[in-house]
């Protein structure tokens, strides 16, 4: 059995930010992942970082954005926090290796981004988080780093109150291993894969979030999900808001700049959550295209700021829905993009889990509240990375030697050969395309109680037929068969949490908007939900939200 101080799971920005904090603290630190980091889903990223470094900007600026975005439900505390370390962040990235674009002056270039008042948004062309990803990575390259890649996180182990480490089921080798930690770190990403119109990869699974829930975490606020406004059509992949920030413009089939409608300040740079109803009303009324999308216009920027600002989204146009972005409108449609929720953890990334931390994607602070505002992602999973990274290595300091018992891997293990040794029972692929479209069709946009409730008895029943899952690959390595049941299982986990938070909260905010409920209801509502794992399905209980200077107002962009 192997053993390390620290075992981070996730090779993303937050993962190996994580990782580079616990082993500049002296740690003996391992991370494990499914993919090679440089492949982690952070390397998707387009539009930017958001950090206010010019004279004209300022920090409370960008608190204040960052509250109003997240309708009031974001941890103040943790928002002020966070908003002060961007700048050093962004510096600290730069000195990394990270080529930022520049502005005429030789300074970072910024474009302005949904939702904040001010241009912050600082990036490399529209691939910052590729260039983020590499220059951390070719940091933590420095380091004495051990790495388990192809690695499928199965357990989080929990004894005696406290995280002991984890199972994994190595890919390479066929077989499932236990790692010891004395702390565990989850910075396993999105979960996005949950639904089938997404930006996210096919990796985003949700895996560690699942594994924490499983082990005793509480989830935070999951019903919050957010749908970026601009997917591309059919493909859904993301067509960076940093388009907009250049200069584009929504219009519907009739020509319409739509967006005075319902952002007549900010047109189309409020926030997503506005921006995704916005759309969705307009094709719903019968404003949108043949096929329902609307679109995207950037012609009138012209080639040279397109394809030197914007060259990602003119190669995915290009190649995915054969149209020029230089000469042709982009058909695009709201897509899932980002869990606001995720695993309950403080600003150091503590969980209620003594040892077990988290941070990105995977984590909710919160800082996002009901809404994340663009810019902001990149942003946490270093921020937050690192605070995980300090504690956990803090942490690990003074933890007792884990302990980890041989028959827990035989249960883990006669768990997973139960599943190629069935001869009847469906394959993962079904039930995740059922899941995927019960959360697509009744779980979307716009939300009410009934089709809450339906979407939640065809969870459960997808549960319950996920018990007989039946891999039919009979490959020792690299059994994508097995991933994909495995996936399937932490994914239908999440959506049982997902939309029993949401038809519990009978107010809409941010981005859980509820037909049947179609107001802020401050007086009720106003507190972060909090999800246990029962084998009944989630226990709900409420939190408060940390307030220090912001009043709650009405949102107008
Ligand atoms: O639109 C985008 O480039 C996405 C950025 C983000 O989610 O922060």
């Amino acid at each position: 059995m192997q053993r390390h101080d620290v075992v981070v799971v996730g090779a993303g920005l937050a993962g190996q930010r994580a990782a580079l904090a616990a082993l500049q603290a002296g740690r003996d630190v391992a991370i494990v992942s499914k993919l090679h980091p440089l492949r982690s889903h952070s390397g998707a990223a387009q539009g930017g970082i958001n950090a206010a470094v010019g004279k004209e900007d300022s920090v409370e600026t960008h608190i204040y954005d960052t509250v109003k975005g997240s309708d009031y439900l974001g941890d103040q505390d943790a928002i002020e926090f966070f908003c002060k370390e961007a700048g050093p962040t962004v510096v600290e990235m730069e000195h990394f290796g990270t080529i930022f674009s520049r502005a005429d002056d030789g300074s970072l270039a910024r474009r302005p981004f949904g939702g904040a008042g001010f241009p912050r948004t600082i990036y490399a062309a529209d691939r910052t988080g590729l260039a983020l990803l590499q220059a951390l990575w070719e940091h933590l390259g420095q380091e004495n780093l051990t790495l388990y890649e192809e690695w499928d996180l199965t357990r989080i182990v929990v004894d005696e109150g406290r995280a002991q480490g984890i199972v994994a089921f190595d890919r390479r080798r066929g077989d499932l291993a236990q790692i010891a930690a004395k702390a565990v770190v989850i910075a396993t990403g999105p979960a996005g894969r949950i639904y089938g119109r997404t930006t996210n990869a096919h990796s985003c699974t949700g895996d560690g979030v699942a594994a924490a829930y499983r082990a005793g975490a509480f989830l935070k606020d999951m019903e919050f999900v957010q749908f970026h406004p601009t997917a591309l059509l059919e493909s859904s992949i993301l067509i960076t808001e940093g388009a907009r920030g250049e200069g584009g413009i929504l219009k519907n089939a009739k020509g319409e700049r739509f967006m005075s409608r319902y952002a007549p300040h900010v047109l189309d740079l409020a926030s997503r959550d506005v921006v995704s109803r916005a759309i969705f009303t307009e094709v719903r009324e019968g404003r949108g295209f043949p096929g329902d999308y609307v679109h995207l216009e950037l012609m009138h920027l012209g080639r040279e700021r397109i394809e030197s600002r914007l060259q990602e989204i003119c190669d995915f146009s290009r190649n995915f829905a054969g149209i020029d972005p230089v000469t042709e409108p982009i058909p695009v449609m709201p897509a899932q993009h980002y869990m606001m929720g995720g695993i309950s953890t403080n600003a150091r990334g503590e969980t209620n889990i003594p040892g077990l931390f988290a941070a990105g994607e995977a984590a909710c602070v919160s800082i996002h509240g009901a809404n994340r505002l663009g810019g902001n992602s990149l942003l946490e999973t270093l921020v937050f990375g690192k605070q995980a990274g300090i504690a956990a290595a803090a942490y690990a300091e003074g933890a007792p030697t884990p302990v980890l018992r041989a028959d827990d891997l035989d249960r883990e293990t006669t768990a997973v050969r139960a599943m190629g040794d069935r001869t009847e029972g469906e394959e993962p692929q079904h039930l995740r395309i059922e899941m995927q479209r019960t959360m697509d069709t009744l779980v979307g946009i716009y939300r009410n109680a009934a089709e809450l409730k339906q979407a939640l008895a065809q969870i459960v029943a997808l549960k319950v037929r996920y018990e007989k899952v039946r891999v039919v690959d009979r490959a020792k390595t690299y059994n994508i068969n097995l991933t994909d049941a495995l996936e399937t299982g932490h994914m239908l986990a999440l959506a049982e949490v997902i939309v029993a938070g949401a038809i519990a909260r009978t107010e809409s905010r941010g981005a859980h908007a509820r037909t049947d409920f179609p107001k802020r209801d401050d007086a009720n509502w106003m507190k972060h939900t909090l999800a246990a794992y029962s084998p009944q399905g989630p226990r709900l209980s409420y939190g408060p939200v940390a307030y220090t200077r912001w009043e709650p107002k009405e949102r107008v962009y």
